[in-house]
């Protein structure tokens, strides 16, 4: 790895130099350009909102249906980062550390400037909060138009680690006097260091209040193949695969890259690898498997064994096969961030491309304002309170090696509900 990035890879990636004082450092190699690419403008854009201003969609008639769209979230500007850096670090559904309360905030200092940087690399901040809004927007308008019984529909957004934050959320969805709150994962594959920490933070604010919801909760946890979703993947596919020059299109390997987990976590049972590899599989169906493809893993950080292989190492050996036009695909984000504008534009496809002699690199799009996507999400919803279940049978499993009290408590919160 190369970068210090956001999200789960700073988490780990921070943790590890300051517990592992001897693990390659590898931002000396980073390449201190400013590149215009396609993220940048939606980024500056992002930032010119401030995070904790109200939702939007103040409606006339009260809210039915409060739908609660849970993501990490990214710092907006960089003057947020020391404050998201803070509250990932301090996140022990996400990791845990010895001396947590004291060795976080040591940390999230020392990374701040660096992480800064990055930002400042991608227009200044993320635009995962704008994009969310953009999907939440088109998602409610659909809704009260296919289920005119449950209107008017409401979209929170609750980030983990910046505002809005979850507890903040929720607690405008209780004094909207929500009648049915949704907490739905934008993460389409489950992991418990993800989707598990928001699930596992919303019991906690019940639970720290002392307090019963006056709103009846269910959730949708995972949809790794919701038929649109996979519509959407293999339509940016199919787009980018269009833009490689026509006689080396048929030589193009597509490589789904997605962030990767430590394999203790993989060990103890978490869902994902295997949620992912079920979307990767639906959407090579639904593109007739034209091309030979891999499912490999990005923003793998320290020394112990993480799950690969990885995106980077996956290049570099492409390349020394001859295989040298590569489609890049993020399968487990839906919004650009900076494991997509930074990561996988600039690190992978421009400066490690350059180094290995790539031919042709190319990044599929992410769903971001797809108006399928917001479709995708209306359907799920609309599915969901059909079908009229808490959960997905899925959740009610913790991973058979969990040690963390909260997934039991969380998940007996929720599968309590009556709906
Ligand atoms: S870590 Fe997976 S259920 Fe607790």
């Amino acid at each position: 790895m190369y970068l210090v990035h956001t999200n789960m890879a700073a988490a780990f990636r921070a943790a590890n130099r300051v517990l592992c004082p001897c693990t390659k450092s590898s931002s000396c190699s980073q390449v201190r350009v400013q590149i215009q690419w396609r993220g940048q403008s939606t980024a500056a854009a992002a930032t010119q909102t401030k995070s904790t201003e109200p939702q939007t969609q103040p409606g006339k008639r009260k809210t039915k249906t409060g739908i609660l769209m849970l993501n990490m979230g990214g710092p907006e500007t960089l003057g947020d980062v020391h404050d998201f850096l803070l509250r990932l670090f301090l996140d022990k559904d996400l990791m845990t550390l010895p001396v947590q309360n004291k060795l976080a905030p040591f940390i999230a200092k020392r990374r701040t400037p660096k992480i800064q940087e990055q930002y400042s690399k991608i227009g200044g901040g993320s635009p995962i909060k704008k994009w969310t809004a953009t999907q939440g927007e088109g998602m409610v308008k659909l809704l009260d138009e296919m289920s005119p019984h449950t209107a008017p529909h409401k979209y929170y957004i609750g980030f983990r680690y910046v505002h809005p934050l979850t507890e903040e959320a929720i607690e405008e969805m209780e004094k909207d006097g929500v009648e049915r709150a949704i907490a739905f994962t934008q993460y389409p594959q489950y992991s418990c260091s993800t989707t598990g920490s928001s699930l596992n933070a919303v019991y906690r604010y019940y639970n720290k209040k002392g307090e019963k919801p006056k709103m009846k909760w269910s959730i949708i946890d995972r949809w790794p193949t919701h038929p649109l979703l996979i519509q959407c993947f293999a339509d940016h596919i199919q787009k980018e695969l269009d833009l490689f020059p026509p006689e080396k299109r048929k030589d193009v390997v597509i490589l789904f890259s997605a962030h990767s987990l430590p394999m203790s976590v993989v060990n103890r049972g978490d869902p994902y690898p295997q949620e992912v590899g079920a979307t990767v599989q639906r959407v090579m169906e639904k593109l007739n498997f034209s091309h030979p493809y891999r499912l490999v893993w990005q923003s793998k950080v320290g020394p112990m064994p993480w799950l690969g292989p990885q995106t980077d190492e996956t290049i570099e050996g492409l390349c020394k096969r001859g295989k040298k036009n590569i489609l890049l695909v993020p399968i487990a984000f839906t919004s650009d961030h900076i494991e997509t504008l930074y990561e996988l534009d600039i690190e992978y496809a421009q400066v490690l491309a350059n180094e290995c002699g790539v031919e042709n690199i190319r990044r599929a799009e992410s769903l971001n304002g797809n108006p399928l996507f917001s479709k995708a999400l209306a359907d799920l919803v609309y599915s969901h309170i059909q079908s009229n279940e808490i959960c997905s049978k899925q959740l009610t499993l913790r991973c058979p090696l969990c040690v963390n009290p909260v997934c039991r408590e969380a998940k007996s919160f929720f599968t309590n509900q009556q709906l």
